[in-house]
């Protein structure tokens, strides 16, 4: 519109996806950490761009976060087949920002299915292996794995190993190997390596080549080193929505 391009606001967003080589990039005005609403104009934004992505059948994977949650509330009905799953099983989150209750939000706010992966997160490993052999969870990983379209969240890699009440050996390691960012799971530092991986089923980080988009969603300038690192590795199919305040930073240098 007029005031996106009064504002140079488009300009950056060509400028953004060049320099990372990724498809879209998608600038709000203002800092998420400062102004509540922006989190809300990312969801917005963030619930269009999924529709854009829509083809006649879909699974949509995706993980948790109040980012996330945000795009759940501004969801609307839609006519298209749809499928939400969670990208990845159990990270340790609280249940209102688990990927299992932003998967059901969706789909009741767009009126269609979801199914849910509940991996249990204190069990013996023979535990474990005899879970993944149910029938109805191994169909839940393949559904996963089919995904056309997943959207995940960005976080600081301190805020979100505090809030999912790592160990202290987990923290340990984050901290050591200079962990500046997290997404599904992954913390990683600003080179960008892998520092450290939550063990746990659903899609690892290969699989996002196979999704014809990848919508990733975080703003706030907090968290501009963990969302610079992570464009340096995120696969070309991504769409980056983001605010001013952390477009502006990954301008720069
Ligand atoms: O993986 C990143 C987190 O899900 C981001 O959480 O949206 O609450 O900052 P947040």
């Amino acid at each position: 519109g007029v005031m996106r391009e009064l504002t140079g606001i488009d300009k950056k967003e060509d400028r953004l996806a060049k320099k990372y080589s990724i498809n879209e990039v998608i600038i709000v005005s203002g800092n998420s950490d400062t102004s509540p609403w922006v989190k809300a104009e990312l969801g917005k934004e963030c619930a269009s761009c999924i529709k854009r992505n829509l083809s006649g059948e879909n699974i949509i994977a995706v993980t948790g976060g109040s980012t996330l949650a945000a795009v759940a509330d501004m969801l609307t009905p839609d006519s298209r087949k749809t499928l939400f799953v969670p990208a990845r099983g159990g990270l340790g989150e609280d249940v209102h920002n688990q990927a299992n209750t932003i998967a059901a939000n969706m789909a009741a706010k767009m009126n269609s299915s979801y199914r849910v992966l509940y991996v249990p997160e204190q069990v013996s490993k023979e535990a474990y292996l005899s879970f993944m052999k149910e029938p109805a969870i191994k169909e839940v990983i393949s559904l996963i794995k089919t995904a056309n379209i997943v959207v995940h969240g960005i976080g600081d890699a301190n805020v979100m190993a505090g809030r999912r009440k790592s160990s202290p050996e987990i923290m340990m390691k984050i901290k050591d190997g200079n962990a500046v960012g997290e997404a599904f799971g992954y913390y990683f530092n600003e080179k960008p390596e892998i520092v450290h991986k939550v063990h746990t089923v659903g899609i690892q980080k290969e699989d996002l080549d196979h999704a014809d988009s990848v919508i990733a969603v975080a703003g706030g300038s907090s968290k501009a080193k963990a969302i610079r690192a992570y464009l340096k590795m995120a696969p070309s199919a991504t769409t980056l929505i983001t605010d001013e305040s952390v477009a502006n930073e990954l301008l720069k240098g």
